[in-house]
C-alpha cells in the first residue's frame, strides 16, 4: 500500500473522529435535534465555546414567554461568559405558541413525568455524555416563565442540578392548573399564599421518595413587578427555606445594595439567598457574573464591587407592556471623564461610576436603578 493511501486513510479516520466528537460547530448557537426522549417536543439549542474547559460545567438558560433560545442567547451574557470560563450553555426552547413553559401540568411537575422538565433533563444527560461535561456542575437559570421552570427543574430533578438562579418566577407548583401550558393568574397575581411547610411539600412531592442532595437556590424579584407579582418572591423563598430547614422571615444576613444599588440581599445560609430589587419591574436584569460565582464557576470569596463587576443584562420582556413615562430621577454624581463598556452600568439611582458608553453603545435606562450601555 502506498504511503499516500495510508496517509489519506488516516486523515479520513481523523476527520470522522473529529466530526463524531464535534457534533456541533463551536462558538455559535446550534440546534440539536436528537438529544433523546422528548415527548413534549421541546427544542434544544446549545452553545459550545471555542475554549471548552476539560470536564466543562453546564448552564441551562431558559427564556421567558414570547422568548426563544436565540433571544435569550442574544439578550444575556451566558454565551459570552462561556468563552471566558469554558462551560457549555443549553438553551431550551418552548414548543408552544406564545413560548411559555409548561409549569402547570402534572407531567411537567413530576420527575420523569414526560413533560417539558423531562425533556430539559434529557438535554442535560445528552450534553454530559456528548461532551464529558461534569455531572456535578449543572446549573439552571431563567427569566419569568424560565424562572418558573428553574424552580420546577430544581424540584423535579434535584439529583441533576447543583444550583439554580431564578429571575421573576414563582414557587414550583404555584402555576399548577392541571393542564399543559396553563396560566395560573391566582399565582401570577400573588394570591397563592401558603406556609413554608406547604410550599416545601409541594416541591418535595414532585420527586417522591428522593432523599438526596438538592440544588442551592438564588431567587431574584423586583418589588414593582406587575406581571408576576412580588409576593411570589416571598412564596418562593418560603418554599426553599422549608426544603432546606431554614425559617422564612429570619435570614442570617440582610445586606443592602447587593447585587446592585436599590436591591437587598437576604442570606438564609449556604443553600438559599434572595435578591429583592426595589422599584424593579418585570423587566428584570440578569446578574450573570454574580450567578457564575453562586454556581462556583468563578469564585473567590472577594465580594465583587458593584461599580466594576455588576454588569447585568436586561432581556426585553414582551410581557411587560408598561412604559415608564415618569422622568428619570437624577443619577448621582455624574462622572463624564470615563466610559463604561458594552453591558456595563452607566447610570441609575446611587450610581457614581462612568456615565458615558464606549462607542458605538449608548446609555439606556433599564429602570430607575440601572442604566446600561447597549
Ligand atoms: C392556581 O393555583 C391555586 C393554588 O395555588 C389553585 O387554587 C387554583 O385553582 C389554580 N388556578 C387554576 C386556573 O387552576
Ligand atoms: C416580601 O419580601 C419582601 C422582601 O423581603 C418584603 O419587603 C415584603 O414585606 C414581603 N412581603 C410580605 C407580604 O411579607
Amino acid at each position: 500500500m502506498k504511503f499516500s493511501t495510508i496517509a489519506s486513510g488516516l486523515l479520513a479516520l481523523g476527520a470522522s473522529f473529529a466530526s463524531a466528537a464535534e457534533i456541533v460547530k463551536r462558538a455559535s448557537l446550534q440546534q440539536v435535534s436528537n438529544f433523546g426522549s422528548n415527548p413534549s417536543g421541546v427544542k434544544m439549542y446549545i452553545y459550545v465555546p471555542n475554549k471548552l474547559a476539560t470536564k466543562p460545567a453546564i448552564v441551562v438558560a431558559i427564556h421567558y414567554c414570547t422568548g426563544t433560545a436565540s433571544a435569550y442567547y442574544q439578550g444575556t451574557q451566558w454565551a459570552q461568559l462561556a468563552e471566558q470560563y469554558g462551560y457549555i450553555v443549553i438553551y431550551p426552547e418552548s414548543p408552544y405558541s406564545g413560548t411559555c413553559w409548561d409549569v402547570s401540568s402534572p407531567a411537567s411537575l413530576t420527575h420523569n413525568g414526560g413533560g417539558n422538565s423531562n425533556s430539559i433533563a434529557n438535554m442535560i444527560t445528552y450534553t454530559i455524555n456528548q461532551y464529558g461535561a461534569d455531572a456535578s456542575r449543572v446549573f439552571v437559570t431563567g427569566t419569568s416563565s424560565g424562572a418558573m421552570m428553574t424552580n420546577v427543574m430544581a424540584a423535579t430533578y434535584p439529583e441533576m442540578i447543583a444550583a439554580g438562579s431564578a429571575y421573576a418566577g414563582v414557587a414550583a407548583g404555584c402555576f399548577y392548573t392541571g393542564t399543559v401550558n396553563g396560566w395560573n393568574s391566582t399565582c401570577a397575581q400573588g394570591q397563592s399564599i401558603h406556609s413554608q411547610d406547604v410550599w416545601a411539600n409541594t416541591a418535595l412531592k414532585m420527586y417522591p421518595g428522593y432523599t438526596g442532595k438538592r440544588p442551592k437556590m438564588l431567587i431574584h424579584h423586583g418589588s414593582a413587578d406587575t406581571t408576576i407579582y412580588p409576593q411570589n418572591f416571598n412564596e418562593t423563598m418560603k418554599q426553599w427555606a422549608g426544603v432546606f430547614g431554614y425559617t422564612y422571615g429570619q435570614p442570617q444576613q440582610t445586606i443592602p445594595n447587593q447585587p446592585a444599588s436599590g436591591w437587598t440581599k437576604y442570606v438564609y445560609g449556604p443553600n438559599l439567598v434572595g435578591m429583592y430589587g426595589a422599584g424593579v419591574t418585570h423587566n428584570i436584569p440578569v446578574f450573570a457574573t454574580d450567578d457564575l460565582e453562586w454556581f462556583g464557576i468563578t469564585g473567590n470569596n472577594a465580594s465583587p464591587s458593584p461599580s466594576t463587576t455588576a454588569a447585568p443584562i436586561t432581556t426585553t420582556l414582551a410581557t411587560s407592556t408598561k412604559t415608564t413615562t415618569a422622568p428619570a430621577t437624577t443619577s448621582s454624581a455624574s462622572n463624564g471623564g470615563c466610559t463604561s463598556q458594552r453591558w456595563g452600568q452607566c447610570g441609575g439611582n446611587g450610581w457614581s461610576g462612568c456615565t458615558a458608553c464606549a462607542s458605538p453603545y449608548t446609555c439606556q435606562k433599564i429602570n430607575d436603578w440601572y442604566h446600561q450601555c447597549l
